[in-house]
């Protein structure tokens, strides 16, 4: 029985990759999949009918994410949900586990249960949350609850997708848990972004936290007092600041009771502007397997014109024009007759001409883009799961997951190259914009490639 979660924000200091989409706002609330980021690991814990109080913990100033707050516990109160969100600002950046010893108190306040979540809010998958919560279950004994569950990304199951994403040092990039497979997969060895690959489980961001923690956390924070203070000690310290990887993470093994649970899906951090267009059609994709939320649905009927999964705000109309897959389109667009947009996020109160085509692109808010453009980026052409199931029927594809050990599930997807318009930006007609960056507020009358436009 988990009752409370926290999911970690950070600040704007820390979402300096996202720009130039994050200029003008936060990261976590940008909308992939028709919905801000932070909201699909939101509607995920939503899923815990045990959960009373979501934390989101940052060092945003609060007005950032006061309305999306207020929104979401005002329909929370309306659907007769027992949760509720709050957001807490740390007084400065904290490290990843500083927030959660400042609001200590507000995480254990009216918490039954002897347990608690902490998601990074930076990173997307299916959220198996009640699988962890099970496994808690599992290993409890008698005597003890375990000390934490850990969710664990075994690369090993993303082979495909490895070699061509990933660069043989991942590991100095990740945590890495190194598990004992005979037991329950109890934790052995925890290092933080190690020199040399000690494992192929890394650390994916979820952690289920017996509240003993705080415990830890406050011996961690003695020692950082006495080491600031310690004339003799040349480190300089932080004593602000905690961490969940060194102060938690790495002391837990030796206690004996921390357990990993293996997840298989799609994974992925989201840093950079092109992860988000990655998050989009992974994202794109779960809503379209998942049937009951398709019937509900945010996502739009296949048809000539359109190929899934694709997401059109209800506002925009998108008759005569064709698109898919990995569409998001936002509110109140204009979408020229003929034009074609694929794997793109478009967001809202643009304006698209006639006959012009956007590919492997996000086009911000407020953006006028003339009849006969090309707004582009090359982008990446794996091929996913998801694809292969819609081209070959599930049957097929078991038999090849099958043949292939190596095959089972390809989530881990680099970002490629794409095309950013900040808002505001104007394209003349007929201008083709290829694998470009273009910051707010700017006129682009003539063709340009690889090029940043500042
Ligand atoms: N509240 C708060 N305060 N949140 C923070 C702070 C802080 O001072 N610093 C970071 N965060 C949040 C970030 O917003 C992000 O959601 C999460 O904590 C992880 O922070 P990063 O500092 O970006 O970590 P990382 O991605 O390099 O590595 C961490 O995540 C990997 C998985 O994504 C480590 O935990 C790795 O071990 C792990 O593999």
């Amino acid at each position: 029985m988990t009752e409370k979660a926290v999911i970690l924000i950070g600040g704007p200091s820390r979402g300096t990759r996202f720009r130039p989409l994050a200029l003008d706002q936060s990261k976590f609330l940008f909308p992939v999949a028709g919905k801000p980021l932070l909201s699909h690991t939101i509607d995920s814990l939503l899923k815990i009918n045990t959960l009373k109080e979501i934390l989101l913990i940052g060092f945003y100033e609060k007005n950032i994410f006061e309305d999306f707050v207020n929104e979401y516990n005002s329909q929370l109160k309306y659907t007769g949900s027992n949760c509720s969100i709050k957001y807490l600002k740390e007084y400065k950046a904290l490290g990843t586990a500083g927030g959660l010893y400042q609001f200590r108190e507000v995480i254990l306040k009216n918490n039954q249960s002897d347990n608690f979540l902490v998601i990074h809010g930076d990173i997307i998958c299916a959220f198996p949350l009640q699988q962890m919560i099970d496994k808690f279950e599992t290993v409890r004994t008698a005597k003890k609850a375990p000390d934490a569950v850990l969710f664990g990304v075994n690369l090993s199951n993303y082979t495909y997708d490895l070699m061509l994403t990933m660069s043989p040092d991942y590991h100095s990039s990740y945590g890495l848990i190194v598990s004992n497979e005979k037991k329950n997969d109890k934790v052995v060895h925890y290092v933080e972004k190690p020199e040399s690959r000690i494992s192929n489980i890394i650390n994916g961001g979820i952690y289920l936290f017996n509240t003993n923690i705080f415990k830890l956390l406050s011996e961690a924070k003695i020692n950082k007092i006495s080491k600031a203070n310690d004339e003799n000690c040349f480190e300089i310290v932080d004593e602000d600041s905690l961490s969940i990887e060194h102060d938690i993470l790495q002391n837990l093994p030796e206690r004996n009771k921390t357990y990993v649970w293996i997840y298989k899906g799609f994974w992925k951090t989201i840093k950079t502007p092109s992860d988000a267009l990655v998050a989009n059609e992974l994202y794109l994709d779960l809503i379209y397997q998942s049937k009951q939320e398709a019937q509900t649905c945010i996502l739009s009927k296949a048809s000539v014109n359109i190929q899934p999964p694709v997401f059109i705000h209800k506002s925009t109309n998108a008759n005569n024009t064709k698109l898919g897959p990995y569409v998001s389109i936002g509110q109140n667009c204009k979408l020229g007759t003929g034009c074609r947009i694929v794997n793109s996020i478009i967001l809202d109160n643009v304006e698209i001409g006639n006959h012009t085509l956007i590919k492997n692109s996000i086009v911000s808010r407020n953006c006028k883009i003339g009849n006969w453009c090309r707004i582009e980026g090359t982008g990446i052409n794996l091929v996913s799961v998801n694809e292969l199931i819609r081209k070959n029927g599930v049957s097929k594809l078991k038999a090849v997951i099958a043949n292939n050990d190596n095959f089972r599930v390809i989530g881990i997807k680099d970002s490629g190259n794409i095309t950013i318009l900040g808002s505001d930006v104007h394209v003349k007609d007929e201008t083709i914009v290829y694998n470009s960056f273009v910051l707010p507020s700017k006129q682009v009358t003539q063709n340009m490639k690889y090029e940043v436009i500042m």
